[in-house]
């Protein structure tokens, strides 16, 4: 590959002051020169995935979000769990992809961060379970669940736990090299 890889990074909160925003900001701050990253600011504006809109000239912020996928060598989740679960809007976002096939074999990093103890494992496990659906290449290298990140990360997106940091610098290798 002859240009720099880009990848596209999403938040699944929709949160001001989310932690998984600011920690897909630190990631990126970690990340060789060789990757550039666009971050997906437009979650929020999907329409809830209705099939009978699921066309080509479907609605314009679907066509935007297959745009930006279309074009990523790459792509970055981080996302809190919510009730055991993915977010609904997140989880909306990857059902607009479904059909149109965005995913397929796009190298996708995994990333969830919770003040709980169990790093939202159960939104880790079943954000693997679409990606795959979908065709997306996930792995264990590029998949990590993140308890009491509160501890590990500042509110002005310093990773204060060296372990974590040393962690998601070897994620972003396992993604940089998937996707040459
Ligand atoms: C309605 C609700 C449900 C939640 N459910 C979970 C959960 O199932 N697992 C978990 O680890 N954290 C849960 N949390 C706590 C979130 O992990 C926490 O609010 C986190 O900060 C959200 O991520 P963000 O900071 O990126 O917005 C829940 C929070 C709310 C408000």
């Amino acid at each position: 590959m002859n240009h720099p890889l880009r990848i596209l990074a999403i938040s699944g909160s929709l949160r001001q002051s989310s932690s998984n925003t600011t920690l897909m900001n630190a990631i990126i701050g970690l990340a060789p020169h060789s990757m550039t990253f666009t971050t997906y600011t437009s979650l929020n504006d999907l329409p809830h995935f209705n099939p009978d809109l699921d066309t080509d000239n479907g609605p314009l912020s679907v066509q935007h979000l297959r745009t930006q996928l279309d074009g990523a060598d790459g792509v970055l989740i981080c996302s809190p769990e919510y009730g055991n679960g993915v977010p609904g809007a997140l989880k909306n976002a990857l059902d607009w992809i479904v059909s149109s096939g965005e995913f397929v074999n796009k190298p996708t990093a995994v990333i969830t961060a919770s003040p709980s103890p169990m790093g939202g494992n159960y939104a880790n496990a079943s954000l693997l379970l679409t990606l795959e659906m979908i065709n997306a290449q996930v792995s264990q290298q590029m998949s990590l669940t993140i308890p009491h990140i509160a501890l590990k990360l500042s509110k002005d997106g310093t990773i204060t736990d060296l372990t974590l940091k040393q962690h998601l610098k070897s994620i972003l290798h396992a993604l940089q090299q998937a996707c040459y």
